[in-house]
């Protein structure tokens, strides 16, 4: 039986671990795969975090270390020191941290210290803009780690250029099988669950096709006060209507600035996976600074405008799927009014069998 750890704590890596650690729990692999959840709790709201275990049907974490909100240096360190007592007593043999956030370096730091096997899904991604916490969280993490798996040929050639050959698989995007898995389980009712989005949030003036989605959270958006003014001003000045799931931080934000948003942006609480895969399947296109966000308007097929500078998934950029406007507002008003679905896809993230690869793989390693 091959114990493994799996380091979570931010909202992305739910979704991430929603398909990993349920598929160890499938007949083909619960024999041979023990696995212990560690929820760090950089993300703690409800609406950040137990929404997502509970609708997704993740396991429940075997430790929450109730991190909280703090400063990057205090929250990776208090982070690393109470991950460490864990994985001393637990001594697996793998240990599991996902994409770039603060849990993951911290996660990678205390597992490499101990000697423990790590292993970094989502592996190789690069943005070159060292300014960005993530990319310093995956530039760390990469070189800690001994099993690399990489969500496209782009990422294990990032790796290549930093010298990092061994242990490094191209599996395709784990969020892929996220996408295919979740978006099977509202296909037949998807009319009444956007309907009943639409009550439950009081969203109004939002008709099928005829409405982005909109979201914003990096620290390099909201962090910066002319970065956000801009930004704001832009997406207040877009004609069409938009449906906005708020990141608290962004809410703290726009409340400390007192920057208001014209009424055709409808502002939400954070939503969960389910509701996102519907918004998304009934918008026309979106506008976010999210990773994830621009591979999942690239499986749902619309097309994505980018607020920043440079992405990770650069194959996105391809044939029109994605355009990278930063805060430029007449860029982004620009390509809003005549953004369109391009003719032309290539899938670059595997078939979304991610996660059986990635087990089989740790399996001979
Ligand atoms: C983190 C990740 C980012 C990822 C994002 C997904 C880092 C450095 N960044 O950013 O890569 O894209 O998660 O959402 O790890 N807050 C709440 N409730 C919560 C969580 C956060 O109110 O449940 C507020 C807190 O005031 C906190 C702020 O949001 O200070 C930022 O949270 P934090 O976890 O530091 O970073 P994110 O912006 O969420």
């Amino acid at each position: 039986m091959v114990k493994v750890v799996t380091i979570v704590g931010a909202r992305p890596q739910f979704v991430k671990a929603a398909v990993l650690s349920r598929k160890i729990k499938e007949a083909k692999w619960k024999n041979k795969f023990k696995e212990t959840i560690i929820h760090t709790g950089q993300h703690y709201d409800i609406n950040m975090s137990k929404v997502f275990f509970d609708e997704m049907k993740i396991p429940n974490p075997n430790y929450n270390i109730k991190v909280g909100s703090r400063n990057h240096g205090e929250m990776t360190g208090y982070m690393i020191i109470e991950i460490e007592k864990l994985l001393i007593k637990l001594k697996p043999n793998f240990v599991i941290v996902y994409g770039d956030t603060n849990t993951t370096l911290a996660g990678a730091i205390s597992t490499s210290k101990l000697e423990i096997p790590l292993v970094h899904i989502e592996a190789g991604l690069r943005s070159h803009n060292k300014k960005m916490p993530e990319e310093q969280n995956r530039i760390l993490t990469d070189h800690l780690s001994d099993i690399l798996f990489c969500p496209s040929e782009n990422a294990c050639a990032n790796l290549k250029k930093e010298g990092i050959t061994n242990g490094v698989y191209n599996v395709g995007d784990i969020m892929h099988d996220a996408f295919k898995k979740y978006s099977n389980l509202i296909k037949n009712d998807k009319k009444k669950r956007f309907t009943d989005i639409l009550k439950k949030y009081k969203i109004k003036h939002i008709s099928n096709k005829e409405f982005y989605l909109l979201t914003i959270h990096r620290a390099e958006n909201t962090d910066n006060k002319e970065i956000i003014y801009k930004i704001a001003d832009a997406i207040n000045s877009i004609e069409q209507n938009a449906i906005f799931p708020i990141h608290p931080r962004t809410l703290k934000i726009l409340k400390k600035y007192r920057i208001k948003l014209s009424s055709k942006i409808n502002m939400i609480e954070p939503i969960s996976y389910l509701e996102m895969l519907v918004i998304l399947d009934y918008c026309k296109f979106v506008i976010t600074d999210s990773g994830g966000m621009q591979k999942e308007a690239y499986y749902s097929d619309k097309p994505c405008l980018t607020i920043r500078n440079e992405t990770e998934w650069v194959e996105t950029l391809k044939y029109g799927w994605n355009y990278l406007a930063g805060s430029d507002k007449k860029m982004i008003i620009e390509t809003a009014s005549k953004i369109q679905i391009p003719k032309k896809k290539v899938n670059y993230y595997g078939k979304g069998n991610t996660s059986d690869k990635i087990l089989s793989h740790l399996l001979k390693y």
